[in-house]
């Protein structure tokens, strides 16, 4: 997947830039480092906030070369994939709980020719995943509830991703282990101990002063600083 090497990969939220400047936004973190860009899609409904849809990840797409990485917050999400595909999107995923079909809905991602996420809530558990790797490029953990950005890190999913890094291991499939929610050059350095390999942050990136400071501190986090263990067994 573009973007994914030995290194982590750092996929800034739009959600916390200035809305009113979208498209600058995108060109100044992929000036200042950022692997993928990441595009929140609420619709009041599955989510209690609205965001943006289509018409705006198209608007975005001239901006930046990065990858879109869309999440969709939204329900049903099966009806809008085409035109997200349409729009640009990269990558799009979609939350078991947002219809009654997530294998179909992965079929469909990946039959638009864009790589399919599967995003677990805090409370959602692994197995949601379980009979559907073989159609899965993306699992992001929320590490908040979703909706909003600027809310605080749920500490408690540190064992869910470790626990998805070693389902994925042993499947020995390419598939990315994302973190979305609460994600701080602090606990960077716990979910990458934990095993995540694409870690999402808003309000630590764009409420910074400097983007590239912002990206770089996020960037040095390494999980040998972490307190955080877990058995390998
Ligand atoms: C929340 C979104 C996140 C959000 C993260 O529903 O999925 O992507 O932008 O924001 P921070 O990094 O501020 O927690
Ligand atoms: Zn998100």
């Amino acid at each position: 997947m573009p973007g994914v090497t030995n290194r982590f990969v750092i996929a800034p939220s739009l959600l916390a830039a200035d809305f009113s400047r979208l498209g600058e936004e995108a060109a100044a973190v992929e000036r200042a480092g950022a692997d993928w860009l990441h595009l929140d899609v609420m619709d009041g409904h599955f989510v209690p906030n609205i965001t943006f849809g289509p018409l705006v990840v198209k608007a975005l797409r001239p901006h930046t070369q990065l990858p879109l990485d869309v999440h969709l917050m939204i329900s049903p999400a099966d009806p809008y994939l085409a035109a997200f595909a349409e729009a640009g999107a990269d990558h799009i995923s979609v939350h078991p709980e947002a219809g009654p079909h997530l294998h179909r809905s992965l079929q469909a991602i990946r039959g638009l020719g864009k790589k399919a996420g599967v995003v677990l809530n805090p409370a959602t558990p692994v197995e949601a995943i379980v009979h559907v790797l073989d159609l899965t490029d993306i699992i992001m953990v929320m590490t908040v509830n979703p909706g909003f950005g600027g809310q605080a890190f749920i500490a408690s999913q540190l064992s869910k991703i470790a626990t998805l890094r070693q389902m994925i291991d042993a499947s020995g499939r390419r598939i990315v282990l994302q973190v979305d929610g609460g994600i701080t050059a602090k606990t960077a350095v716990q979910v990458l101990a934990a095993g995540a390999d694409c870690l999402i942050a808003g309000t630590a990136i764009f409420g910074a002063k400097n983007y590239a400071d912002a990206i770089a501190d996020i960037r040095a986090a390494s999980p040998a600083a972490s307190n955080f263990a877990f058995s390998a067994g």
